[in-house]
């Protein structure tokens, strides 16, 4: 299976998201082979988008998640919250999140934990700075946020939790690593998966390529094994690049089968 997730960020109101949610499950229609598909729009537009997806297979994500259970957090929206409107996914650690919120590690596992036990399916993102990858340090960023953000948590492996790789120098700027980095680093995320949960079944993670991803180059990606799929901004909200991305998911998949 592939998976498309769109993270449409702050790009959209209520009556633009129902519109392009609508649009993105005509791109399903009729295909024999599908990829799974997982919308995140703005968190006042989920009950709506909610109706349009509804029985569709297509799953609602929220783009972050409160930490906290309930109280005195002004402008936080909590997991039950989420939940209560329809959301099934729940992107967290979003490198806008981390870099321009302040995130940290510990927050994001804070938000995986409650994500998890108000039955919102994780999309957990981690990746390296220009920075950090000049200097060597790849996998050693993606070993500690990995590692934090998976502590203490005890999924259930009844739904796939998925791991984003999002490289922040890649995210919005047109640049992407080579498939062959990509794929490396995600092999790389897949052995640490497989030493924090060992008893995990092969489904219990996806492992999904987000950062400058459009029509041209989802195909590369996607033919990939080690690439369970993409979590695409930019291009998410643009149907005709949308078109594109699930039309090469489909092709993938027609000649996987
Ligand atoms: P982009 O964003 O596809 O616009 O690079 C990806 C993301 O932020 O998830």
């Amino acid at each position: 299976m592939k998976t498309i997730i769109g993270n449409w960020k702050m790009n959209l109101g209520v009556r633009e998201s129902v519109a392009l949610a609508r649009s993105s499950l005509l791109l399903l229609r009729g295909k024999k082979v599908a990829p799974h598909m997982v919308i995140c729009p703005s968190t006042i537009a989920l009950s709506e988008v909610r109706k349009v997806v509804a029985r569709s297979g297509c799953g609602l994500g929220a783009q972050n998640v409160s930490s906290e259970e309930q109280g005195a957090f002004t402008g936080e929206t909590s997991a039950r919250m989420l939940f209560e409107v329809g959301a099934t996914h729940v992107i967290i650690g979003h490198s806008e999140r981390r870099h321009l919120f302040g995130e940290t590690d510990e927050g994001v596992n804070a938000k995986m934990l409650k994500a998890l036990e108000h039955n919102l399916t994780p999309i957990v993102c981690v990746g390296e700075t220009k920075e950090e990858r000049t200097a060597g340090h790849v996998k050693k960023v993606i070993l500690h946020q990995l590692g934090t953000a998976f502590k203490t948590v005890r999924p259930k492996f009844s739904e796939t939790l998925f791991v984003a790789y999002e490289p922040v120098w890649a995210i919005g700027t047109g640049e992407t690593p080579s498939v062959q980095e990509i794929v490396e680093v995600h092999t790389y995320i897949r052995e640490i998966l497989g030493e924090l949960f060992p008893t995990a079944p092969e489904t219990a993670f996806a492992v999904l390529y987000g950062g400058s991803v459009n029509g041209e180059n989802a195909y590369s990606f996607l033919r990939e094994k080690e690439i369970d799929g993409l979590l695409v901004g930019g291009a998410s909200v643009k149907i005709h690049q949308l078109k594109e991305i699930v039309d090469a998911a489909c092709e993938v998949l027609i000649a996987q089968s």
